[in-house]
């Protein structure tokens, strides 16, 4: 069977992704694609399902009908969730008005007929707790419509058309649905008949093929950050090419305490990777050098890093592609939420130099963070790295506010260094999102061992956040913030006052610049 993903057309629903993850947890391969890239989508004949999701807008207002109608007619099996059911209706010629009442939240259901969807549901009665987010409501049933289950404000909330095309009102992918991932596992394996083969296992056997095929006897090298998306990538390919695979770290003088060994250590050392050290921190520091401007800073350094591997490659001009660690939210990110605004400039490091003409090798493109992580592990990579708090592009640079030099690199880097490792023993960093110093622009006064001082303040920040788009403050017990504030001060030098951030993203994010 050459059909081998699930399709899932994105009409902006903040629970899009999580359908996708729930599909793949459930073994099979599921791709994002917007409406209008589904217009031009060549590749029918790869799927064997498609699930329409849910979405900010109204279908009275929009012509999205046409698409589907166009969709119903490949005569695959659809399952259209909020928005995806009421544009089903509308294409089946029923009709969608505003609700008299609006749902959110929690809500009771009863499904009164037997349906495929809810085979092996367990419940009483045939209820469950499901979750509703709509304004709209179907307000006539099209000719042909079975409605499976429905109430007095929601006259259709469930329905099957034909043998294979579904609608839900509400949203079986987040978890406050009661046994939600059971009605997209009936979806995926009873409706469309789909196989299990999107397995940890079976994806690092694929991606090593298609690494050897794609690659050849060609050389690779690999922008290596320390953090989890490349050095996944980089042992994956080296695992599938040895040493046509070479890795180069740009020591900018904004990374973490000892990331340079620790990459030595794992990669060169463990895994015999070659990696090329290059030593930048001169030019870094140099060109930063008084800037203060966080949007300057952030450009300065993406820049420079950009001019590095330029002339690291236009010295090894015999490597046919670029290796990058990007995965499936960059991508989904970028093709259908382009009209999301940007709110800092990000920029990775590692990110694409612009003017190299490269081929480009992304191995874990399709891949969801999780499974990025479990790939990790099936690789033998440690879970200190695999489970490592994310770290920006611009490093240290967008933690130390005000000006950028060594002195203050060092200061904030041991800082940092005491606040991760007193994480560490009490087992809180992994239950923790991300956590990290900052270095502030100011001095103030100070007494120890009778003198006065006149130093430094380093503010702790540490979050709790799901998706890292909305974050909250970690709520360490007193003592332990105590505790770290009184290291830091004894232990670093420069160092007189601790503070510890409490706000939440919004207003702030979670860097500070
Ligand atoms: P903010 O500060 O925007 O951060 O709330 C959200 C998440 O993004 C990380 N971050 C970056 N990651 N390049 C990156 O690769 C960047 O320029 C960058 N800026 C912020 C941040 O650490 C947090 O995890």
């Amino acid at each position: 069977m050459k059909a081998n993903k699930l399709l899932i057309i994105d009409f902006g629903s903040q629970y899009t992704q999580l359908i996708a993850r729930r599909v793949r947890e459930l073994g099979v391969l599921s791709l994002v694609i917007s409406i209008d890239d589904f217009l031009n989508y060549k590749k029918v004949d790869e799927i064997f399902g498609i699930i329409l999701s849910g979405g900010p807008d109204s279908v009275y207002k929009s012509k999205d009908y046409l698409v589907i109608k166009s969709l119903l007619k490949i005569n695959l099996p659809v399952l259209g969730i909020c928005y995806g059911m009421h544009i089903l209706i509308k294409t089946l010629g029923g009709k969608v008005e505003k609700a008299n009442h609006r749902e959110y939240g929690r809500a009771d259901i009863k499904f009164e007929k037997n349906c495929i969807l809810f085979k092996n549901i367990n419940s009483k009665n045939r209820s469950i707790n499901v979750w509703m987010s709509h304004g709209d409501s179907v307000t006539k049933t099209p000719k042909g419509v079975n409605v499976i289950s429905s109430n007095k404000s929601t006259p259709v909330i469930a329905f099957s058309f034909k043998k294979n095309i579904f609608g839900l009102q509400f949203h079986p992918e987040v978890t406050h649905t009661n046994q939600g991932k059971k009605i997209i596992h009936n979806f995926l394996f009873e409706v469309c008949k789909a196989r299990k083969l999107w397995t940890i296992r079976k994806i690092e056997k694929n991606l090593i093929d298609d690494i050897k095929n794609t690659v050849g006897n060609k050389k690779v090298i690999l922008g290596l950050s320390g953090g989890v998306d490349s050095s996944v990538s980089a042992v994956l390919i080296h695992k599938a090419i040895g040493s046509q695979l070479k890795c180069v770290f740009v020591d900018t003088g904004l990374i973490r305490i000892n990331e340079k060994e620790d990459v030595k250590n794992l990669f060169v050392k463990n895994l015999n990777i070659k990696v090329d050290f290059v030593n930048a921190k001169n030019k870094f520091y140099d060109k930063l050098s008084n800037v203060t401007d966080p949007e300057t800073k952030r450009k300065i350094i993406g820049k420079c890093f950009v001019e590095v591997f330029e002339n690291y490659v236009k010295k090894h001009d015999d490597y046919y592609f670029l290796a990058q660690g990007t995965i499936y939210p960059d991508i989904i990110e970028s093709a259908v939420n382009s009209k999301s605004k940007t709110i800092k400039s990000h920029h990775n490091v590692g990110g694409l130099p612009k003017k190299i003409k490269f081929n480009l090798l992304e191995p874990i493109k399709l891949l969801f963070k999780d499974e990025v992580r479990k790939l990790g592990l099936n690789l033998n990579i440690p879970r200190s790295l695999i489970y490592r708090h994310p770290f920006p592009g611009p490093g240290l640079g967008v933690r130390i506010i005000g000006a950028i030099n060594k002195s203050r690199v060092s200061i904030l880097q041991k800082a940092d260094h005491i606040f991760i490792s007193e994480l560490n023993k009490f087992n809180l960093y992994n239950l923790v999102s991300q956590a990290f110093c900052v270095l502030l622009p100011i001095k103030t006064v100070g007494v120890m061992g009778d003198k006065r001082t006149y130093e430094n303040v380093i503010c702790l920040r540490s979050v709790n956040t799901i998706d890292f788009m909305t974050a909250k403050v970690s709520r360490f017990k007193f003592e332990f913030l105590e505790l770290v504030a009184n290291k830091i001060v004894n232990e670093v030098k420069g160092v007189n006052r601790v503070t510890y951030d409490i706000t939440s993203k919004p207003p702030s994010t979670i860097e500070w610049e």
